[in-house]
């Protein structure tokens, strides 16, 4: 990160210092209305921020305590599909760990590729498959050059959030989240083949964040809102103001999970 971008937050963050970072994918920006007078940054404040270009992301940062925690959400993030470089979103994520983030908490919209799996889940991710043919650590200088991703979102979280969501009657499914750059959704044939290739969602973000945090040490918690069956699973058409319609019906059930989470573990 830049000095100037560190010491533009840390001057906004005036002392606080979060412990948990978590990105609102598409259409989930309301989990911060649970923040009791939030520091709010609007990403376009912030020097070198990239901004997001697509509707449904709001594009600020929003500070405070929820349950134990001292939490940084962003809401909105950049994709690489918007023809971000990927070392950009990796210096994102690096920021917040320089801000004292060890957990990193992501959430995202994304089609599911199991016909078992209805629009309105929810999908704890298990694992991922970087499909999306870029890699944010590509000249990365700094630390380990080849981190272990064998245990990249956290089994002991998991765990935890799955005993939650039992407790809560909060249906939360388990699978494998697979990138692709996007901007088209998939194909049908495509769909058959990440299905054949053991993922279970697909969508175009995440997983460059997801590697940054690895890197960085993070423990990383992912949480997928199924908006659509995958193309040639169900009978209609893709269309983002669709996926932003089933993503906040379902938004309400996300909140609840993630700030119990947020207020127990
Ligand atoms: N494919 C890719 N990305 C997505 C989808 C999808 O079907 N739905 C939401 N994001």
């Amino acid at each position: 990160m830049t000095s100037d971008t560190f010491e533009y937050l840390q001057s906004k963050l005036n002392g606080f210092e979060p412990d948990t970072a978590i990105v609102l994918g598409s259409g989930l920006g309301n989990f911060t209305s649970l923040i009791k007078n939030p520091i709010i940054i609007p990403y376009v404040d912030i020097p070198n921020a990239p901004i997001p270009s697509v509707e449904g992301h709001q594009g600020r940062l929003c500070a405070g305590i929820i349950g134990r925690h001292k939490v940084i959400c962003l809401q909105g993030r950049t994709h690489l599909y918007e023809g971000m470089n990927p070392q950009f979103i990796a210096q994102s994520t690096e920021q917040l760990k320089d801000l004292g983030v060890k957990r990193f908490i992501a959430t995202n919209a994304a089609g599911s590729l199991r016909s078992d799996m209805p629009a309105g889940s929810l999908m704890l991710i298990s694992d991922h498959i970087n499909f999306s043919a870029r890699n944010p650590l590509l000249g990365a200088q700094k630390g380990a050059s080849f981190p272990d991703m064998s245990a990249a979102y956290d089994a002991d979280l998991r765990q935890k959030i799955k005993t939650i969501a039992q407790r809560e009657n909060i249906s939360l499914f388990e699978g494998v989240y697979l990138m692709v750059l996007g901007p088209n959704y998939e194909t049908p044939a495509e769909v058959r083949m990440f299905r054949n290739f053991g993922a279970d969602a697909v969508g175009m973000s995440t997983v460059p964040e997801v590697i940054t945090a690895v890197h960085c040490q993070m423990q990383v918690l992912g949480i997928s809102v199924i908006s659509n069956l995958g193309a040639g699973l169900g009978s209609e058409n893709l269309q983002h103001d669709d996926v932003l319609r089933t993503v906040a019906a379902a938004e309400r059930k996300l909140e609840l999970l993630l700030q119990k989470f947020l207020e127990e573990e």
